[in-house]
This record gives C-alpha cells, structure tokens and sequence, in this order.
C-alpha cells in the first residue's frame, strides 16, 4: 500500500514536470558570439615569436593563425592588431596580417607583457563599445592567457580561439587553457567561433560568403563542399556505391 502511494506520487510528479517544460535546475547561460558585438583582437602573432610556437606542425600554426585574423574579413569585425617590442627578436606582427587590415589599429607595445597595461590599447579596445572579445596570441600562457584575464575582470566575454595561440609545448598550452577556462573564457575552436558567428547559412555571411572562406582557412569542411560540387556538376556513381544509397 504504502509503495503503491509513493509511486503513484512519483508518477504524478514527473507528469506535471513534464507538462511544464521546466528543467529542475537552471543550466549555465549559452552567451551566443554576436557580430554586431564582437571585435577580434590579434595579439602579438610575431615573426619571431612564431619560433616559439611549438605545440603545433609549424604550418599548421601558421594557417590557423592566418585564419583567426581572417576571422575579421569575413564578418565584418572590427579589427585590434597588438605587437610587443616588435623592433627586437620578437619581430612584427605576420605581414599577411598587417597586409589583411592595413586601416585597423595596431598598438606597438615597448615594454608591457600584458596588453592591457597598455594605455593605448586599453582605449583602442574600450572605444569600439563591444562586449565580446575574440582573441588569440603567442604565446598562450603569456599574451592570450594574461590579457584574457584582464578581459574578464573588466567584464568582458571572452572567446580564446585555441588553434590560433601557440606555445612551447602541449603541456604549456593545456595548463593555460586550464586557466582560462576557470576564468570564465571560453576555449573554442576556430570552426566553432565561425558557426556561432554566423549562427544560420542563410543569414548573410551564411553559406554564400562562408564556404569559400572555409575553402581557404577549413579545408576539411571546403574540400568537402568540392567534392560535393564535383558530384553534382560531373559525378558519375560508381558500381558498387550504388549500393550505399
Ligand atoms: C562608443 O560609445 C561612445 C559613447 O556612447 C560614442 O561616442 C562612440 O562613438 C561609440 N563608438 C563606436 C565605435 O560605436
Ligand atoms: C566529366 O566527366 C567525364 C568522365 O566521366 C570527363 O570525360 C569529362 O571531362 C568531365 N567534364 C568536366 C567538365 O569535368
């Protein structure tokens, strides 16, 4: 008897639960990327630093650096370049990047490690009125992690994309992504920053604008559009494969 009432009293609470849509605890709030709210920063992505990033196939490195800064063309983002002691080994900031945004501003820091105690760039960042910073840097325990820290006591929402900051090693990279993280970044993939952004391929950048960019800077997703293209325009099925579909 007294089983039959508990369950009866447990069924009849999991249907006015159902009934009501309502989860019994709140998740954590998904903050959407928004490119009318966003600005991308590119930190310290040096020739001479570029030497250091050692977590990563060196070309590898090199394309997905490229493809954070290329982030800003595609969406219409504006565009924050940073550099530290770029006269000395350091040296400037990848001339494709420079050459990608020769009007955005570009803050030559002399001396201070994290960007934000940099004057000039603390302003350049303010003056753009954006809540959500994406950025990436060499190296990712040092200029990404120290200036996403400061970016999170402001108040800021930050997406660190983890493919476009490198560092000496895995374990350096893992550790500082660790911290962040606790810090509240967000530690995300290029792909991930590119889908949040654009949210629907038929919102304008979608499909139209996106799939050549992704042909460039996401070949696994670009050559996969090729090869559906092909199909389409001159495939021929295969024996065999017909049996797949
Ligand atoms: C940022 O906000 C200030 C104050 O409202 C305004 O003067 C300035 O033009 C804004 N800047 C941009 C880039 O929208
Ligand atoms: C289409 O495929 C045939 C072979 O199936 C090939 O001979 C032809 O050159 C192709 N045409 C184009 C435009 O690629």
């Amino acid at each position: 008897m007294k089983f039959t009432s508990f369950l009866s009293v447990g069924l009849f609470s999991a249907a006015a639960f159902a009934g009501k849509h309502t989860p019994a605890t709140k998740g954590p709030k998904y903050e959407r990327l928004d490119k009318d709210n966003a600005l991308l920063l590119v930190v310290d992505i040096q020739e001479g630093l570029y030497q250091i990033a050692r977590d990563f196939d060196p070309t590898l490195y090199r394309d997905q650096a490229l493809a954070h800064a290329a982030l800003g063309k595609v969406f219409d983002l504006p565009v924050v370049m940073t550099t530290s002691a770029d006269q000395g080994p350091n040296g400037p900031l990848a001339r494709e990047i420079l050459e990608m945004y020769p009007k955005s501003p570009l803050v030559q820091r002399q001396g201070e490690v994290n960007a934000w105690d940099n004057e000039d760039f603390r302003k350049t960042v303010r003056s753009y009125n954006r809540t959500q910073i994406i950025m990436a840097g060499i190296t990712t325990d040092v200029c990404t992690t120290f200036l996403a820290l400061s970016l999170r006591e402001e108040g800021y929402s930050v997406w660190a994309n983890a493919e476009a900051s490198g560092t000496n090693s895995a374990l350096v990279r893992e550790i500082s992504n660790d911290r962040m993280v606790a810090a509240g970044v967000q530690v995300v993939s290029l792909f991930s920053i590119v889908c949040d952004l654009m949210r629907d391929w038929r919102n304008t950048p979608g499909a139209k604008e996106l799939i050549p960019w992704l042909n460039v800077y996401y070949p696994v997703w670009g050559f996969l559009a090729r090869t559906h293209a092909a199909a389409v325009t001159n495939g021929t099925i295969q024996p065999g494969e017909d049996t797949l579909i």
